[in-house]
């Protein structure tokens, strides 16, 4: 029987550390603050924005959801940017994504001060994360994946690794993470070009599933007693539900979990671990 890794459970650990840091901060007078930016009406960035804030309000954080409009304006993002950098009250600051076509998502990233990007989406950070230089953010999905290897017991030292998925937000930084020195893994980020998918996949001791694509992992893809990181969050539709929809991975659970050491599920995996990650950069910048 696979080990199901439990992100609540880990989540709830970070967020218990986090609590402590609060305390500390607070009663130097300090109170991390966090602004979640919304631009447009995409259902799942609302809610995802919406637990951000909520998130906070349970840990005692300062935050300020500022909603704009789907028709929003480059110019009118930049200018609430520009006003949360100088808002010495605001530690981080967040743009969800993606913003809707009109909004040249790099140029808005670009903005935010690097000092408050606890997205660690800005170039600074970026290249921070290459150069394992700590001082700067780690994109909150990818850290979290790493604590979930980390709480599961998972020997990463020498492994060979695959992360499906190139994005900015999470493929690329996982990447970086398993590489990095203390990690030490042998990575591979496969994408929707790679030939033989399956085959490159079947060499991980690790697979890191960040595509977007409703149960595209299949058990072809695992080799027997490998580790299985699920990224994924994808609405199908689901009569059944109230909601009229379920939210499943980008791995096929039902087909894989039988043939892995560990798996994380969907929802109460990975999901949770980045809105715990979120917490502490903000609390992060806040130092
Ligand atoms: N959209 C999906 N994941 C994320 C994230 O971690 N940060 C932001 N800003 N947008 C996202």
């Amino acid at each position: 029987m696979p080990t199901i890794i439990d992100g609540k459970e880990v989540a709830a650990q970070v967020l218990a550390e986090c609590a402590q840091e609060i305390a500390e901060l607070k009663s130097q007078g300090i109170t991390p603050g966090l602004a979640v930016v919304l631009v447009g009406e995409d259902p799942a960035s609302k809610v995802y924005v919406s637990s951000k804030v909520k998130k906070c309000a349970e840990l005692g954080l300062h935050s300020e959801k500022i909603v704009l409009s789907k028709e929003a304006t480059q110019e009118e993002v930049f200018a609430v940017v520009e006003r949360l950098n100088r808002d010495p009250t605001i530690h981080g600051i967040l743009v969800q994504s993606p913003p809707p076509p009109q909004i040249d998502e790099a140029a808005i990233v670009r903005a935010i001060n690097p000092a408050k990007d606890v997205d660690g989406f800005h170039p600074e950070n970026v290249a921070k994360l290459a150069l394992e230089d700590s001082s700067g953010f780690v994109p909150c999905t990818p850290a979290g994946c790493m604590r979930l290897l980390a709480a599961a017991g998972v020997e990463t030292s020498g492994k060979e690794a695959v992360v499906v998925g190139r994005s900015m937000i999470v493929g690329k930084p996982m990447a970086l993470l398993l590489v990095a020195k203390g990690s030490d893994a042998t990575v591979t980020i496969a994408h929707s070009r790679t030939k033989n998918l399956a085959e490159v996949c079947r060499r991980a001791d690790i697979v890191v599933a960040a595509v977007g694509i409703p149960d595209f992992i299949k058990a072809e893809h695992i080799k027997d007693g490998a580790v299985v990181i699920d990224v994924g969050i994808n609405r199908v539709e689901d009569a059944s539900r109230k909601s009229g929809y379920r939210l499943c991975g980008d791995v096929d659970f039902e087909a894989v979990a039988d043939k892995t050491h560990a798996i994380t599920p969907v929802p109460g995996g990975v999901g949770p671990m980045t809105i715990a990650m979120l917490i502490k950069n903000t609390i992060k910048a806040a130092r």
